[in-house]
């Protein structure tokens, strides 16, 4: 039975993470009881928020979307709720894939570790969507030149980032640098809660990878 104590007690060793191989064994230990402590526990709504800010700007069901760190897959639950039909899910943890795949929503789970080069050619994807990855003890901002690189001209990011760690872990700097150089374009930031019952915010910054003429466009403006 899942209570409170139990529940901060994971939280707070995933938020203590210090490198790929803790993560990979707090995760092959937590996978199969991961909803049941979160959803209700602490509230967790971050990939139902998520989901419906991708949702708020990307119409088209048939959107090819890759969830990056998709664990079990919450994410992708709220979009194929909402509707959307073609995504895949990518995790560096099988055992978080392997429950991902009992909820029957993504086509491909890819197991793949985001601060390493992806075996995903170019341009394979619509959308980008993220809920909890970019957080504390978990992946930086260095894993979006490889995100970018497999997303279409004119595709989009929705990906949560931690508030706690936006400034400090470089993320302000690193999308700052881009848009710089023309390589996105930050179409919003909204701050909102993750969870309803712990103090656990996240900055969802909606992004779009320009193509060429509205990249240069943007940087005459
Ligand atoms: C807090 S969980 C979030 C899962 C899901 N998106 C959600 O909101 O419930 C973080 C996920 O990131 C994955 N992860 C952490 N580091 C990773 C890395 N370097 N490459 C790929 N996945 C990683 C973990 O395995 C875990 O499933």
């Amino acid at each position: 039975m899942p209570d409170r104590k139990r529940s901060r007690s994971l939280l707070e060793r995933a938020y203590g993470l210090q490198t790929g191989d803790e993560a990979l064994s707090l995760y092959r230990d937590w996978a199969t009881s991961y909803d049941t402590d979160l959803v209700d526990p602490l509230g967790y709504v971050g990939p139902r928020r998520v989901a419906d800010i991708v949702a708020a700007r990307c119409r088209d069901f048939n959107a090819h979307i890759l969830d990056v760190g998709c664990g079990t897959g919450l994410v992708g639950d709220r979009l194929a709720y909402l509707g959307y039909t073609k995504m895949d899910g990518l995790d560096f943890s099988q055992e978080m894939l392997e429950v991902a795949r009992t909820k029957n929503v993504y086509a491909a789970l890819i197991n793949a570790d985001l601060t390493q080069k992806l075996s995903i050619e170019s341009a394979s994807y619509d959308v980008i969507v993220s809920c909890g990855t970019f957080t504390h003890g978990h992946v930086g901002p260095e894993a979006f030149d490889e995100l970018l690189r497999i997303t279409h001209t004119g595709g989009i990011f929705c990906v949560s980032i931690n508030t706690e760690i936006y400034e400090s872990n470089g993320f302000a700097d690193k999308l700052s640098d881009l848009e710089k150089a023309g390589q996105i374009f930050v179409e919003s930031r909204v701050t909102i809660p993750l969870m309803t019952k712990e103090p656990v915010n996240g900055i969802i910054v909606t992004l779009e990878k320009p193509t060429t003429a509205s990249a240069r466009s943007f940087i005459l403006w």
